[in-house]
């Protein structure tokens, strides 16, 4: 089939002398990269890394002019592959997109067919977005607790950065399957919100700054860190004897000051996840869970609808630590 589109819309980012800056222009379809998968994109997920990318880290995205967004979910359009089919409903997250592969804040994509998940059933584009990256992710890190074998009856566990897009779906989510969740955040007025997502206790950043001793009391069972630093460094000194933490994140720092002292003194296991460059077919393990047993309604009521005019705003907001919550780019909104 011959895509029936030669424009699009999108929100590309230029490096100008006034440093880096997004606005919406005209791009054709022509010209994007090759890939056996042209996808109308109908809802994108904002992430930390867009923000990276939208704000010229060279780490995530080396060349520019460029459009971020690192989620995508829509229709196909063209398919080279029998694998796929014009107007099948699909996500794609994480590989190249939004990197150095034009991403979701355009209206079309072009990607290997590696890259592309069939939309679980009864999820429209929209609701797959709500979850984007960070509720995959909150999904793995359950997953890698649970494949160690970290159970509610361990004791309670603690879930940092709660009030982020990640932290948020990992609180309900192990809050559904039964764990005493301890949510720790920067920010006061997000404990109630917390709370109504399952946490039963909430307690302030503050509490988990770099202090001198190697060990501490060992309070929970383990848990999930979405920002790193020393952070996840005074959460190490915290974890019972055989406790697992899965590290996802970088908000609080990319260095992590810590001693080998949890992990020969009390068999401490940090379990790093990774959401990008996995199997495509973990992936879509996870969205099957997430759109059945694992699903999360509190997160999934909770997201701001934005247009391709809202993106700088809210991109900021990431870099700030001022978000909190989802947000999802709807183009049909500008
Ligand atoms: N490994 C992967 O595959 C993967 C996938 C997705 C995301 N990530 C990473 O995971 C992290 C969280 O992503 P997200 O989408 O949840 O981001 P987010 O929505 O911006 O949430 C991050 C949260 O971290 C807390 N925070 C912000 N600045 C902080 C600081 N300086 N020190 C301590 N806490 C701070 C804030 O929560 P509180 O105010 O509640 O503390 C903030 O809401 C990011 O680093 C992102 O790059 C990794």
């Amino acid at each position: 089939m011959t895509a029936q589109v030669s424009d699009y819309r999108a929100w590309r980012v230029h490096q100008t002398d006034d440093g880096f800056v997004g606005a919406e222009e005209v791009c054709h379809v022509a010209d994007l990269p090759p890939g056996e998968v042209l996808i109308r994109v109908n809802h994108a997920s904002l992430n930390y890394k867009d923000a990276l990318s939208a704000s010229g880290n060279k780490g995530v995205t080396r060349q520019y002019p460029h459009t971020p967004g690192i989620d995508a979910a829509g229709l196909v359009v063209e398919s080279a592959t029998p694998e796929f089919a014009a107007g099948d409903a699909v996500i794609v997250t994480g590989y190249d997109l939004g990197m150095n592969t034009p991403g979701g804040f355009g209206e079309y994509i072009r990607v290997p067919a590696g890259w592309v998940v069939p939309l679980p059933a009864d999820w429209s584009s929209r609701l797959a977005m709500v979850y984007g990256t960070a509720g995959l992710t909150a999904g793995l890190c359950v997953d890698k607790l649970l494949q160690v074998g970290l159970k509610p009856a361990d004791g309670p566990v603690l879930v940092t950065g709660a009030s982020g897009a990640v932290g948020s779906i990992a609180t309900e989510l192990l809050a559904k399957l039964g764990y005493e969740v301890v949510a720790v955040t920067g920010k006061a007025d997000k404990a109630d919100w917390l709370k109504s997502l399952g946490a039963t206790a909430v307690i302030g950043r503050e509490s988990l700054v770099a202090q001198p001793k190697p060990m501490l009391k060992a309070a929970y069972a383990g848990g999930i860190d979405t920002v790193g630093g020393d952070v996840l460094a005074e959460f190490l000194k915290q974890v019972q004897p055989g406790g697992s933490v899965a590290c996802c994140g970088l908000v609080a720092g990319v260095q992590l000051n810590t001693t080998v002292l949890p992990f020969i003194l009390r068999g401490v296991n940090l379990l790093g996840v990774d959401s990008v460059e996995i199997e495509r077919d973990d992936k879509a393990a996870i969205w099957q869970l997430l759109s059945g047993d694992w699903a999360c309604p509190g997160a999934e009521d909770s997201f701001v609808e934005i247009g391709r005019d809202g993106l700088a705003t809210a991109l900021k907001a990431f870099l700030s630590g001022s978000s909190s919550g989802k947000v999802v780019l709807d183009h049909a909104r500008s």
